[in-house]
């Protein structure tokens, strides 16, 4: 597990839009597993600018959203989809095939199991996901694996713990309608990505942070079976950092990895 530290929250959006970046042009049919919730905003809005310079295309991009709230269509603004048209989308979309844009909407009547099945299958037929983007819930969940998922999980659909509610409860207006079930790509779909980037900002994700990094496995902490994936990539910000052991050996580490990295290139197993 690498882990970097930026100064700032546009910093760590800089970062890891530069590694989609290159990604891309290294790869430009890639297939991008693509998180939402308050942390990537900042990361869409640099890969628009990006995408407005001429830095890069989407064109031949395939992305996966990671998960969805149950029994919400893809146009009310509290789903996930609104929110990457919002965010994303939208901006680029004169380069974007939208048929290349998956999500995980299952309304009621709809069966989750089947839903997920065919997640699955789609992951597959594009080639699996080269890039996942991640957030982190303070419970450590990642997607919407709560604690207890099973490491083994495939995409279907998950009750949300209280704490996930409590802290999504400030998206949702007074008397709006909030979902207590989603659907989720699972712990081991996640994890049958080639490069995982999980990015978290805040103080208030500092404790999950430290227990992703340095805790015991356990599915009591989803994130923490993120030690066992070969690629994956930590990208703080200073006040999200700022309960990890042993923070020297990181910033050390993190220097020395750069210097190779602009020297060799980045996501080498990705032809
Ligand atoms: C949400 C989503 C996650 C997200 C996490 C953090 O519940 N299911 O995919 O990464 O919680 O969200 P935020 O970035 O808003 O703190």
């Amino acid at each position: 597990m690498e882990v970097i530290i930026c100064d700032t929250q546009e910093a760590v959006a800089d970062r890891v839009a530069n590694y989609i970046k290159y990604l891309i042009n290294k790869k430009e049919n890639a297939t991008l597993g693509l998180a939402t919730g308050s942390t990537p905003i900042k990361l869409y809005k640099k890969l628009i600018e990006l995408y407005n310079n001429n830095e890069v295309t989407f064109k031949k991009t395939t992305t996966f959203n990671l998960d969805e709230y149950y029994n919400i269509d893809g146009d009310n603004i509290q789903s996930y989809r609104y929110f990457m048209n919002k965010y994303l989308f939208n901006k680029i979309d004169i380069d974007i095939d939208k048929s290349k844009a998956h999500f995980l909407i299952c309304l009621e009547g709809e069966n989750p199991n089947l839903i997920g099945d065919l997640y699955e299958k789609k992951i597959i037929n594009a080639g699996g996901i080269d890039l996942q983007i991640l957030g982190l819930g303070s419970n450590g969940h990642i997607g919407f694996n709560e604690p207890s998922s099973s490491f083994m999980s495939k995409t279907r659909i998950k009750t949300l713990t209280q704490k996930t509610i409590d802290d999504n409860s400030r998206l949702f207006n007074k008397n709006e309608y909030q979902p207590n079930m989603a659907m989720t790509m699972g712990i081991s779909t996640i994890l049958n990505a080639k490069y995982i980037i999980l990015i978290a900002t805040g103080e208030n994700k500092s404790d999950a942070v430290n227990r992703l990094i340095s805790g015991a496995i356990s599915s009591k902490n989803p994130a923490s079976i993120l030690q066992n994936h070969k690629n994956v990539i930590v990208i703080l910000d200073e006040d999200a950092s700022s309960k990890v052991n042993n923070i020297d050996y990181y910033l050390n580490a993190a220097k020395e990895n750069k210097k190779l990295q602009e020297q060799f290139g980045y996501f080498h197993e990705l032809k």
